[in-house]
């Protein structure tokens, strides 16, 4: 299949600690990747949002949020809408990260949320991966479960505008990264439960990143896999290494 262009997200979780430090790390990091064909997404907290949008002026790179709400508007205290989002300049969000799944959000929750914002002109940036890896393939029936239970029964126009972030958790944060055959292996199967769900056109829409401690170090090896772009964390608040990260999604195979 086809890769799709190229698409690079800086997840910044919950950092940097103030806003000045955040404008810093954005416009050195614009300054780095604004002439990239590659796509380039930064997702700050929410409180930065909007600031760091108007930062964007004329540059191509987009706005993600970390998060939201399944409902587009009503009685949530301390919740966030879609709608919200798309106000601040987001056009991204990303759904169903694992440290939000380890704080109670269920496959349900990652099924309305994409919904929702699809509908409210977002694209879904879903993360998807098993805990741990066995020898008997298990984490493949995980993985396998958890896309049934997002994307079934959806019309073949809102999958296509879904991106699936493959994470395995004990790749995140932790300095350990999946090998490249790995990845190349779960994207292929990722795109064939797609396929069976749907068809081979759809699946080969759907953008499929990797995302768990990827770096300047890995990334080129990691390129090979065939993957559409990265999902970065750690290594997104360091523009340098975030730069050279996008560099590499920018070399055709
Ligand atoms: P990491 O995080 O790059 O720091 O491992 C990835 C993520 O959680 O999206």
């Amino acid at each position: 299949m086809k890769r799709n262009t190229p698409l690079v997200v800086g997840n910044w979780k919950m950092n940097p600690p103030t806003f000045v430090e955040a404008r810093k790390i954005f416009v050195d990091i614009k300054k780095r990747v604004q002439k990239s064909t590659s796509t380039v997404v930064i997702a700050p907290p929410f409180p930065y949002l909007y600031e760091i949008g108007k930062a964007r002026s004329r540059t191509n790179i987009k706005l993600a949020a970390q998060n939201m709400h399944h409902e587009q508007q009503g009685a949530h205290t301390g919740e966030v809408s879609p709608k919200m989002l798309r106000d601040t300049g987001a056009d991204y969000v990303i759904i169903g990260h694992s440290e939000r799944r380890a704080a109670g959000e269920t496959d349900e929750l990652v099924r309305k949320k994409i919904d929702t914002a699809v509908k409210a002109k977002l694209i879904p940036i879903v993360c998807v991966g098993e805990s741990k890896r066995d020898q008997h393939g298990n984490f493949f029936s995980f993985v396998e479960g958890q896309l049934r239970a997002v994307l079934a029964d959806r019309s073949t126009a809102t999958v296509k505008k879904i991106v699936i972030a493959y994470e395995p958790i004990w790749a995140i944060g932790t300095g350990k990264h999946a090998t490249t055959e790995d990845v190349e292996e779960m994207r292929l199967f990722i795109q064939k439960i797609i396929s069976t769900l749907y068809d081979r056109a759809t699946a080969g829409k759907v953008t499929v990143l990797y995302g768990g401690s990827v770096n300047a170090d890995n990334c080129t090896e990691l390129w090979q896999s065939g993957i559409s772009g990265f999902l970065v964390g750690g290594a997104s608040l360091r523009p340098a290494e975030f730069a050279a990260i996008v560099n590499v999604t920018e070399t055709q195979l």
